[in-house]
């Protein structure tokens, strides 16, 4: 079976996770600062608090903005159920919005009418690698936080996603753009907003007592992190060479190619199609040995009981996502496209 995701990991990955091993400094150290470092000035902004997943990047980052119980957080529905959560962490109430049909990204015209006096904040993920409306949600005046968890690498206008928003959050799970395990970073161009942060990350030895979180991230990650940044280029040039494969050979059969538009470049955390029946493709590609999911499990409107998300709705009945990830082989790739065809003329 040819997984969904997959990590991509070298010997220079075990060995920089072994130095640290053999240091005995396992715990958040230099290598964590040179992983805030490096990806600060890669991403072209003055701070980053490397913590210990995407989803306490979202908390801490709104935590910062001061938000709590009677404010509103705005975010889109087609997300998975952590921008939700860490809204909720803060006992603030998340507003949701549609999505745009083409790419994915939130619906910056519906986002304008949700906004009320409460609006203290709106979370902007770009989906499945592709920047979201970054100018036009600026426009409005609200704190923007860009959520670049699918996102490392990608460019708006030219400069890297996550450079745009009073903060951004990354995640480095397993099977993201570059992998730790488990991991994250806030990223800040505000210095009072990531002291805030590196206070709320570490509990001990404070001066004044305040509730604060376990967030830090560990050296043994933090090393893996760094070996990985040093092949992003090369991971996202392998994402977008199987994804011009995919553009030629699924277009052959018949799929929308994905929208990208020309202010800005997709660097395919996810390769998406749109079918007739999600459900029924995903099981026929499973049969043919390719492990195949929906993009997003459940919209957030479904989660909440709320109406009125047609857009959402439709492409999350459609919404396909098939295997893209740099370690995928020549053959796997094959037999990855000749399994799309097989399932897509027994779907029809
Ligand atoms: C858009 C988005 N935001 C936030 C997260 C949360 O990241 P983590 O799993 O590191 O908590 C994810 C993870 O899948 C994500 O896809």
């Amino acid at each position: 079976m040819i997984p969904h995701s997959r990590p991509t990991l070298d010997q220079t990955d075990y060995e920089n996770v072994l130095h640290v091993l053999r240091s005995g400094n396992l715990v958040q150290g230099e290598q964590v600062c040179g992983l805030e470092d490096t990806l600060s000035a890669l991403i072209g902004v003055s701070g980053g608090v490397a913590v210990s997943s995407g989803t306490a990047a979202l908390h801490l980052a709104l935590l910062s903005l001061g938000i709590q119980k009677g404010d509103e957080v705005i975010l889109p529905s087609f997300v998975c159920s952590a921008p939700l959560n860490a809204i909720r962490y803060t006992g603030a109430e998340p507003v949701i919005t549609d999505v745009d049909r083409h790419t994915f990204n939130i619906d910056v015209h519906d986002l304008k009418r949700r906004i009320t006096p409460k609006t203290k904040a709106v979370i902007v993920p770009h989906m499945f690698g592709l920047p979201a409306d970054v100018d036009d949600i600026k426009s409005f005046g609200i704190p923007v936080i860009e959520d670049c968890a699918q996102s490392l690498g990608s460019r708006y206008k030219g400069a890297y996603t996550g450079s745009f928003g009073d903060l951004s959050i990354f995640s480095f799970y397993a099977t993201k753009m570059i992998a730790t395990g488990e991991g994250g970073m806030v990223f800040s161009n505000n210095e009072s907003l990531t002291e805030i942060i590196r206070d709320f990350r570490d509990y001990d030895e404070k001066e004044h007592y305040n509730v604060r979180y376990n967030y830090k991230m560990t050296d043994i990650q933090a090393a893996l992190g760094i070996s990985q940044l040093n092949k992003l280029s090369f991971f996202i040039e392998k994402r977008k060479n199987i994804a011009d494969i995919y553009h030629h050979e699924c277009q052959n059969c018949g799929f929308e190619p994905p929208v990208v538009p020309s202010d800005r470049d997709h660097i395919y955390y996810r390769y998406v199609l749109l079918l007739d029946h999600a459900d029924q493709f995903i099981d026929k590609m499973t049969k043919e040995g390719v492990a195949c999911r929906r993009p997003v499990f459940k919209p957030l409107h479904r989660y909440l009981s709320l109406s009125g998300y047609d857009t959402t709705d439709w492409l999350w009945k459609r919404a396909v996502s098939i295997p893209i990830y740099p370690s995928l082989t020549d053959n796997e790739i094959s037999k990855i496209i000749e399994a799309v065809k097989l399932a897509r003329s027994k779907h029809v």
